[in-house]
């Protein structure tokens, strides 16, 4: 049975506000698909690679038990219980790389909480042998290549792909 982390929970003041900032949990399903309305179309479309109204339950639940070791993803929580941003990653199988993907709440964006959350995400892969990540990107999203370019991440651009190669030595 996998342990929860809760060691990694702690409070933080962002923009003004108290956020909770821990592991996911299984829990966390019917918050993430609620988020999921609070966030537009194209923005869950750019996370997601795909066109999607909302979160699925099914998807949600994937996407909320997970083991922290090969899989780990944080969440921010808001006072009143609310997801408003997350960032993940899903180790390469038998490989010290991993696919790094993060989300914050649309009308939340551009106060500094992805940076944030992905600095974390990135202490923590360190603290368990992870010395890349990568990350898939839309084209078309020229917000998301400009935040992983300020995270240092290299781009990779396929004149034959709509989607942007993106990765980060994190040793
Ligand atoms: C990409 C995303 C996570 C950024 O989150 P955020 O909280 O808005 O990012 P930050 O406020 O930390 O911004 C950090 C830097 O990213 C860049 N950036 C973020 N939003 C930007 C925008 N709208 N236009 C241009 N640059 C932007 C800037 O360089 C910014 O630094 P600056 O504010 O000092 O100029 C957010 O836009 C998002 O959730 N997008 C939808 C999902 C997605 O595309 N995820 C990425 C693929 S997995």
């Amino acid at each position: 049975m996998t342990t929860y982390p809760d060691f990694l929970s702690q409070h933080i003041n962002w923009y003004g506000s108290r956020l909770l900032v821990r592991p996911v949990c299984p829990d966390d399903a019917p918050r993430f698909v609620a988020a999921s309305f609070l966030c537009s179309a194209e923005d869950l479309r750019f996370r997601f690679l795909n066109s999607i109204r909302r979160l699925s339950e099914r998807l949600a639940a994937q996407l909320t038990q997970i083991d922290y070791e090969q899989h780990m993803a944080f969440v921010a929580e808001n006072l009143k219980g609310e997801v408003v941003a997350v960032a993940r990653f899903a180790r390469d199988t038998l490989k010290k790389s991993a696919e790094c993907a993060v989300i914050v709440r649309t009308d939340l964006q551009r106060h500094g909480l992805g940076s944030m959350m992905h600095k974390l995400l990135e202490d923590y892969a360190v603290t368990r042998g992870i010395t890349e990540f990568w990350g898939v990107v839309d084209q078309d999203n020229a917000r998301a290549l400009s935040f992983f370019h300020q995270l240092n991440f290299s781009a990779s651009f396929r004149i034959d792909l709509p989607f942007v190669h993106i990765a980060k030595s994190l040793v």
